[in-house]
């Protein structure tokens, strides 16, 4: 990144740290960046060092940390429509920086599940440096949804796990998906068939963003 970007990077950060920024100012910041700096001026911007090392909480099978790109997050809070209204449930958040971005550059509410205690407090020390996000970092293991996480009507899942904990979380939102509307993203997940998820538009590449079916109509 150039000294240029750098520059803008830790001026936003700065203004992000006592003020707010609307998410459109936020999005044009961000746009301006050629696509591959994008990733290193959002870790200026938000204040990340370097990539944190796995615990052993990471329950075997299960995915270790590795932030998701900029680029991804950008297509995903397109095709899924996401904004302020949104409450975006990052599953298997890492240090909250998924989260973080897409509360920037929406306005939506985040709960980040994370089940790594040390990311986890990386996450809380993200939310307190950014007074404008409604980002609430739990800690456990996300293949159960606790609340506030089951009001979700977006959740992401940039790969934390499959299998079995896949298999039972899906069980977990299908049952969300019966109350209300949920749009679900996956980012380098294929998901087994799921009748109660369709896609938005045919998968590209890395991402896949669903849309639950509606609730049925009592009779
Ligand atoms: C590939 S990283 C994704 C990080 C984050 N979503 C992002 O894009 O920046 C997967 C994350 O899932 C977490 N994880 C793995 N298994 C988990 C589980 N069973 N419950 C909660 N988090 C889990 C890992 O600790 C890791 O932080």
């Amino acid at each position: 990144m150039d000294d240029l970007h750098r520059t803008s990077a830790q001026a936003l950060s700065a203004l992000l740290a006592h003020g707010t920024v609307p998410p459109a100012t936020f999005r044009a910041a961000l746009l301006a960046i050629p696509p591959n700096d994008r990733d290193a001026w959002l870790d200026v911007v938000l204040g990340l060092g370097e990539v944190p090392d796995d615990g052993p909480h990471l329950p075997r099978g299960c995915v270790p940390y590795l932030p998701c790109p900029v680029d991804a997050i950008l297509r995903a809070v397109d095709l899924a429509s996401i904004g302020e209204r949104d409450l975006f449930v990052d599953v298997g958040a890492g240090v909250g920086r998924a989260a973080a971005l897409v509360g920037l550059l929406t306005g939506a509410a985040s709960v980040g599940l994370e089940v790594q205690p040390a990311l986890v407090r990386e996450a809380r020390s993200l939310g307190g440096r950014l007074p404008q996000l409604h980002f609430t970092p739990i800690e456990g293991d996300a293949e159960r949804l606790s609340a506030p996480a089951t009001s979700g009507t977006v959740f992401f899942l940039y790969c934390p796990f499959g299998g079995e904990r896949l298999t039972a979380l899906l069980a977990e939102l299908e049952r969300v998906a019966r109350t209300r509307p949920i749009r679900v993203c996956c980012v380098d997940l294929p998901l087994p068939a799921c009748p109660w998820l369709s896609l938005v538009i045919p998968a590209t590449g890395d991402l896949a963003v669903y849309r639950s079916a509606p609730p049925p109509v009592p009779a």
